[in-house]
């Protein structure tokens, strides 16, 4: 599966939208834009799930362009919200809504929600948005994007760890068979990464450009009606690598789990498959069911400490998908908490 994005900016459309209501209604779902153009990827699915109240404490832990926050402190007047990025970028962006939302209401963390039981308390609703935003993707500089130049960078914070250039020029054959193959889906991984192995580090790409022409030289070209560019599975598969994805989702819902009051909600919206699996096999457990089909252990083995609130996973309208053509392989999942 492609690369997917939760949310949309319509960049340069402050005009068009300029006498639009905050809120859109569509035939299924509505698409909330925020003040900035922002709209949050399935923003009625969400607000409805997490059965946002009166009085309520959220967590959103993938703040972004603050879409889903704006939703969540629209939606009630007496709603809080602690909000989390890792990207320290996106704590700029918070002072919009403290603008719109004076008082204590959002208070904006700079931090990997694998840390999140460093907050205090318990919350009623905890949201995770997947991936990247848009304003991530947009920023040419943070080296995200295949089709502008720039230094190959992909950190969500740019002030930790490694960029994907260093990234690549320290990789043996395991990291790019993981990064290629498992994380982009890439079929043709072995070329490129023999490729690479063959370069010296200090000559492996550096910037966004030289890595795309080495995918367009060595990996075929694909053909058929949704033919992508023959980088755009390599730097996803990196991009995941890089921040350390599936691990810092992994470690951070039981995480969110602990931190939920009895009867709190856990959403989370995904855009890859491996992503989704680790959610659904996680939710499982919560919920005591079989986490896969090979999982024979008796059922009074099984703690049951959750239900499912989404029976299949809810999918974004084909209204939602071409007003947001980023929304369109979001996979959202649901439960709530059933023990103290
Ligand atoms: C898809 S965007 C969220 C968009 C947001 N829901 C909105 O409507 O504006 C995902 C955001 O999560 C952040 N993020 C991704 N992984 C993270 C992690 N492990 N810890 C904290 N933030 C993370 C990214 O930096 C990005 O800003």
């Amino acid at each position: 599966m492609v690369v997917g994005f939760s949310s949309l900016f319509l960049a340069g459309s402050q005009g068009f939208l300029a006498g639009l209501p905050r809120k859109r209604p569509t035939a299924k779902g509505s698409a909330m834009i925020g003040r900035d153009g922002h709209i949050p990827v399935l923003a009625e699915e969400c607000r409805s799930l997490l059965e946002v109240h009166q009085g309520g404490r959220y967590l959103d832990a993938t703040f972004g362009g603050g879409g889903h926050t704006r939703l969540l402190l629209e939606a009630c007047p007496e709603v809080s919200v602690e909000a989390l990025d890792r990207d320290p970028a996106a704590g700029k962006r918070v002072k919009v809504l403290e603008q719109d939302f004076p008082g204590d209401r959002l208070r904006f963390h700079a931090m990997p929600f694998s840390q999140l039981d460093e907050l205090s308390g318990k919350f009623d609703g905890i949201l995770f948005d997947l991936g990247v935003s848009s304003f991530q993707l947009d920023e040419e500089a943070r080296g995200f994007s295949f089709r502008k130049e720039a230094p190959l960078d992909m950190r969500m914070n740019p002030e930790e760890g490694y960029s994907a250039a260093e990234w690549l020029a320290r990789a043996d054959q395991a990291d790019l068979q993981k990064a290629f193959r498992e994380y982009g889906e890439e079929r043709h991984w072995r070329r490129l990464a023999q490729t690479i192995l063959a370069m010296r580090p200090e000559d492996r790409p550096k910037t966004t450009l030289a890595l795309a022409a080495l995918a367009e030289e060595v990996l075929p070209r694909p053909h058929g009606p949704r033919r992508i560019h023959p980088a755009t599975k390599i730097f996803q598969g990196l991009r995941i690598a890089v921040n350390r994805e599936l691990e810092e989702i992994t470690e951070a819902l039981p995480k969110a789990f602990a931190k939920l009051k009895e009867g709190g909600r856990l959403v989370v919206i995904s855009f890859h498959s491996l992503e989704d699996r680790i959610v659904k096999r996680q939710f499982k457990r919560f919920c005591g069911q079989p986490e896969h089909r090979g999982d024979s252990r008796p059922q009074q083995d099984r703690d049951v400490l959750a239900e499912t609130l989404t029976r299949k996973p809810v999918r974004p309208s084909v209204e939602e998908t071409k007003t947001n053509p980023r929304s369109r392989s979001a996979i959202l999942r649901a439960i709530r908490k059933t023990t103290p």
